[in-house]
């Protein structure tokens, strides 16, 4: 009897240990990070394309970017903060900021991409100077304010 209760109650522990946690902001956390990622690699691709004054790449780059900052909001649900994510609280005190670049940020991939079109090559060096990267420019105007590993320690 003892013995049967006892397995009763380590199938039950299986299975509460089995059953499904809700979705977690972890989900969401790890979809922004992998958005992010792309969007390096899109300035990079803009970087190195910016050398060689490969215009058609120039511009399939700097929209990708636009798509993207267009789909990063949505990523950043209130409070959906972790110990690993690198996304400071502070978005959601000053969410109108946050916003602002974004909007940034597509403007001037937007603009890179129509000096890109008309073929500007002094245009799209000034662009991509503005865009910037990680920790400089549009994207990086984000990120010192942000982003908790390249936010000014000060
Ligand atoms: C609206 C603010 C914002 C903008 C604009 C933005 N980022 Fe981020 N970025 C973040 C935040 C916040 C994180 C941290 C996300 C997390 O860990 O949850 C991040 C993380 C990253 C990461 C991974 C972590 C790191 O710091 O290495 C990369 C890479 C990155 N961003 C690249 C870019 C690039 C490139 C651009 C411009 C095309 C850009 N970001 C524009 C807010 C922004």
């Amino acid at each position: 009897m003892n013995t049967r209760m006892l397995s009763a109650t380590a199938a039950l522990l299986a299975l509460s240990l089995l059953t499904p946690t809700p979705a977690l902001p972890q989900n969401v956390i790890e979809q922004r990070e992998k958005l992010m990622e792309s969007s390096d690699k899109a300035v990079r691709a803009i970087r190195a394309a910016a050398k060689e004054m490969d215009y058609a790449t120039l511009q399939v780059r700097s929209r990708e970017i636009v798509e993207q900052m267009g789909k990063l909001l949505p990523l950043f649900p209130k409070g959906s903060v972790s110990e690993k994510s690198l996304a400071h609280p502070d978005i959601w005190e000053k969410w109108d900021e946050f916003t602002k670049h974004t909007d940034r940020v597509s403007a001037v991939a937007e603009r890179l991409a129509k000096a890109a079109a008309a073929k500007d090559d002094a245009q799209i060096l000034e662009e991509v100077k503005t865009l910037g990267g990680l920790g400089s420019g549009a994207c990086g105007g984000c990120h010192l304010s942000f982003n908790k590993k390249r936010m000014k320690k000060n």
